[in-house]
């Protein structure tokens, strides 16, 4: 009897098998990719800004504080961007012709704010308030990356809610003194990318991967710490993974 199908056909008939089942998860994939990459978040690029502000510059090689310029950042959900004033107060006196400093200075002398554009945003329906993260000694860099060594800011991290529910559900893994928060800048200008794991004469391994910008979940001591800091604050994961905590 003649074949009723050409031996290729199986072929065919397999490819399209095949292709019925993986479809759909290569789509998915793609669909994944395209929404992760940082193409759709930003993370990784730098955003043009009126100004050229280097925190590199200004935070680590001239050590002044995040708090200089934030000065919010501890007290209110909002840790707010520096008016030209505190800028002048020291670029009426350094720098004062730097053509990159002449929006600062105009907007300084007309008395009407700069105009920042924004790099890092959560959706109007979420909340998010910074002064309690900062008190319960999450760094800056946890979510906003190795901010230190920014010559134009761009972001960090993509905020997607996994990544906030990740930490809600287990923050003994992130908890540290409040003051870790200041530490790692003061660690990070003294010692450069130094490591000493004792932290005596160089960064803890916890500094020096914040530092990096990786991610970094408590380990060993800082876990037990963590843990310990996570019944002093009475913060009940239940409670901050509720949906309503961060959508009102
Ligand atoms: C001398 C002032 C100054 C200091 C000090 C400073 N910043 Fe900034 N920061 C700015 C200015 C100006 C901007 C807005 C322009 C930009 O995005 O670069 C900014 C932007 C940012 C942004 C992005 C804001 C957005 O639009 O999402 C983050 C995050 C940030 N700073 C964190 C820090 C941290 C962390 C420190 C301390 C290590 C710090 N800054 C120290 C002036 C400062
Ligand atoms: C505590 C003092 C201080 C403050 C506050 C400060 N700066 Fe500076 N800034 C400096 C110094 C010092 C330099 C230059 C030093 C050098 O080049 O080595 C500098 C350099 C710069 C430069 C590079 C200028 C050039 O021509 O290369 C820019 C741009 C700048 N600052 C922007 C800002 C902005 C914007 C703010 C406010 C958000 C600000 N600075 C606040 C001290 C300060
Ligand atoms: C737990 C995560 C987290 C930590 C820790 C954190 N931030 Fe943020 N930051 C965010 C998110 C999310 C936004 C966007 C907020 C929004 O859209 O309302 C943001 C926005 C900002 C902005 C922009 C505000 C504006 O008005 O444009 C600045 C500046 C900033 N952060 C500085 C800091 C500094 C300085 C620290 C450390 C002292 C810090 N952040 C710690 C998550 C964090
Ligand atoms: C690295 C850890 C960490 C990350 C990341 C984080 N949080 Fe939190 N957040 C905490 C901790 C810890 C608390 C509980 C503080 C307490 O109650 O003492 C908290 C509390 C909150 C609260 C409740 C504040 C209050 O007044 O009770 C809100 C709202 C919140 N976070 C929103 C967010 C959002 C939105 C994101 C993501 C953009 C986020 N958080 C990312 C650690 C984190
Ligand atoms: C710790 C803060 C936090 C908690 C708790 C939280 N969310 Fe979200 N949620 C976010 C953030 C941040 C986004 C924005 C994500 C983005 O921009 O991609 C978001 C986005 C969403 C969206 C829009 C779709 C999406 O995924 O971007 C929905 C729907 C949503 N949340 C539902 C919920 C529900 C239901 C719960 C409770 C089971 C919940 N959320 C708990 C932070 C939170």
């Amino acid at each position: 009897m003649a074949q009723l199908f050409h031996p290729a056909a199986n072929t065919v008939a397999r490819v399209m098998v095949l292709c019925a089942f993986t479809g759909p998860i290569v789509a998915l994939l793609v669909g994944s990719a395209i929404t992760r990459s940082s193409f759709n978040t930003n993370v990784g690029v730098p955003l043009a800004q009126p100004v050229p502000f280097s925190h590199e510059h200004h935070a680590v090689e001239l050590g002044i504080d995040c708090r200089y310029c934030h000065t919010d950042v501890e007290r209110s959900p909002n840790p707010g961007l520096p008016s030209s004033e505190i800028c002048m107060s020291c670029h009426s006196q350094i720098w004062t012709d730097s053509p990159l400093l002449k929006p600062v200075r105009d907007s300084y002398r007309e008395n009407k704010p700069l105009v920042w554009n924004q790099v890092n945003w959560v959706p109007r329906f979420v909340y998010f308030p910074h002064d309690i993260h900062v008190a319960r000694g999450i760094s800056c860099n946890n979510c906003h990356g190795p901010i230190q060594k920014m010559m134009i800011t761009y972001k960090g991290k993509a905020f997607f809610m996994v990544f906030c529910l990740n930490c809600h559900r287990q923050p003994e893994k992130f908890l540290a003194p409040p003051q870790f928060v200041w530490q790692l800048y003061q660690d990070i200008q003294r010692y450069g990318d130094r490591v000493d794991p004792t932290g005596k004469d160089g960064l803890t391994p916890r500094e020096y991967a914040l530092a990096e910008g990786k991610y970094y979940e408590n380990q060993g001591a800082d876990l037990v710490e963590g843990e310990r800091l996570k019944k002093e604050y009475h913060i009940h994961t239940v409670q901050i993974t509720n949906c309503s905590v961060c959508h009102h």
